[in-house]
């Protein structure tokens, strides 16, 4: 370890950690010394039982840029990759109706207020401030219509520190959304995609943690067949990030079959929108033959599991999905979800597919209930919120590894307001991954730091 050279390792952290190498898989490093370059790159972790961790520690725990974590615990950042960031003034509210009733008599209405920029500098703030305040650190939105307010929410994401990934919304079909709320026309959706890719690439030269722009065909029903044509050009020219929603319910899946005589994976793959940088929403309805399509474009599908207990009609069947090789990322959703926390994600997911796995009708006997192995530990589901979501972007995120990006967020399990419980005797080191998951809130989350640089700190952390 001699080749370590103190000048290109700008920080030096000790901490102990948990990540997902594996899906299903925990690694715990206990007061591991990690070297952080000044690009915010791991460059170097010393394990405790490496045989010259001790003289390491004597050699740099005297600089000033060494930072020791001591009882704390570092996870790695979450990544949350579905996000309406124009719905979070409505998280929590109108979730009893289906999904299209939802769409037009509430989404619609609030989505078009951000033509007032005002407006959307300060619910954009706000909810950025949240997510990280919840230890996303990397985050895939939904804007609006509007170019200007679609930036600003790039803006503010480089400004607060946040890896954002943002898409002007494109939905121009004059039959299927409102006068007041969707592009005046296909050329004009196509333009301005255009110009918000451009401004957004041009932005980020200046943003060290990265800010990209997202192509965003709202999802089919609500695009003409040029402007998909189009925004699939489009990805092609700019190899950039596209979101959409994929066989989210019922109600869109069979819309989609009626008009186009194929299922919704199939129609995205024919315009071109299924790239190795695609992320699609929920996936509720994908059979085996998408998910070969999916493997195929290497695309990933996001579980937004809060959201689908209210709009999707189904369980996302995350372990046959995952044995069949589809690549699966963890979203909140806002405000189809009403939790901007993936903490909350992650359990739900696992609570889900309890229900999946057993069945839920009692009328029903035991043996003829549920759809068996289904079950989703909560290891699988934080594999699912880190690990997951870098592969989903093709960014090396989510892991404490050599050459990853170093992002964490900073856990006190004896913050005074939500202590965890610690009373029994002999726990093993996963048994505190797990209370850390199921009961931890933003109180235990007392430092995020991305690209290797502390953003958020809270009270005495
Ligand atoms: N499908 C099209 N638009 C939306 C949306 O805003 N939320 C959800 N959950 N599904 C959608
Ligand atoms: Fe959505």
């Amino acid at each position: 370890l001699g080749e370590i050279n103190i000048m290109n390792n700008k920080k030096i952290i000790k901490a102990s950690l948990f990540h997902s190498p594996k899906y299903g898989e925990i690694e715990f490093l206990k007061q591991a010394i990690i070297f952080i370059t000044d690009n915010g790159i791991i460059s170097k972790i010393v394990k405790q039982e490496d045989e010259n961790y001790q003289q390491i520690l004597n050699q740099y725990s005297h600089e000033s840029n060494f930072f020791d974590f001591k009882d704390k615990v570092l996870l790695p950042g979450f990544i949350d990759l579905h996000i309406h960031a124009p719905q979070w003034p409505q998280a929590g509210l109108a979730l009893d109706d289906e999904l299209s009733y939802w769409l037009h008599n509430f989404t619609f209405p609030l989505e078009s207020k951000y033509k007032d920029i005002n407006y959307a500098r300060e619910v954009y703030t706000d909810l950025v401030k949240t997510l990280l305040a919840n230890g996303t650190t990397s985050a895939m939105y939904f804007g609006t219509i509007h170019n200007e307010a679609t930036l600003e929410l790039a803006k503010i994401c480089a400004n607060l520190g946040q890896r954002g990934f943002v898409g002007k919304v494109v939905m121009d079909d004059k039959n299927m959304n409102p006068d007041f709320y969707r592009d005046n026309s296909t050329k004009e959706a196509i333009e301005n995609t255009e110009k918000i890719i451009n401004d957004v690439y041009n932005l980020s030269k200046d943003v060290p943690q990265g800010v990209y722009p997202v192509i965003t065909p709202r999802f089919v029903p609500s695009c003409t067949d040029d402007a998909l044509l189009e925004l699939g050009k489009l990805a092609k020219k700019y190899d950039c990030y596209i979101q959409s929603h994929c066989s989210e319910s019922d109600w869109e899946h069979n819309f989609v079959f009626e008009r186009f005589g194929k299922r919704d994976t199939e129609v995205l793959d024919h315009f071109g929108l299924l790239t190795d940088k695609s992320i699609m929403a929920h996936g509720n309805f994908v059979n085996s033959d998408d998910v070969k399509i999916f493997n195929h474009r290497k695309s990933s599908v996001c579980h937004c599991p809060i959201s689908n207990s209210y709009f999707a009609n189904a369980v996302l069947p995350v372990n046959k999905l995952k044995k069949e090789g589809l690549n699966i990322c963890l979203g909140t959703d806002i405000s189809g979800g009403f939790s901007p926390s993936l903490y909350d994600n992650i359990k739900h997911t696992v609570m889900v597919s309890r229900m999946l796995n057993d069945g839920v009708d009692n009328k029903l006997d035991a043996n003829n209930r549920g759809t068996h192995d289904s079950k989703v530990s909560v290891f699988e589901a934080f594999y699912l919120a880190t690990t997951g979501g870098g592969e989903a972007l093709k960014l090396p995120l989510g892991l404490f590894k050599e050459g990853y990006i170093c992002d964490f967020q900073v856990i006190d399990i004896n913050t005074p307001n939500n202590k965890l419980p610690n009373y029994l005797d002999n726990e093993e080191d996963k048994h505190l991954l797990q209370k850390i998951l199921y009961l931890s809130t933003s109180e235990n989350i007392r430092e995020v730091w991305v690209q290797g640089k502390q953003i958020l700190k809270i009270g005495r952390a």
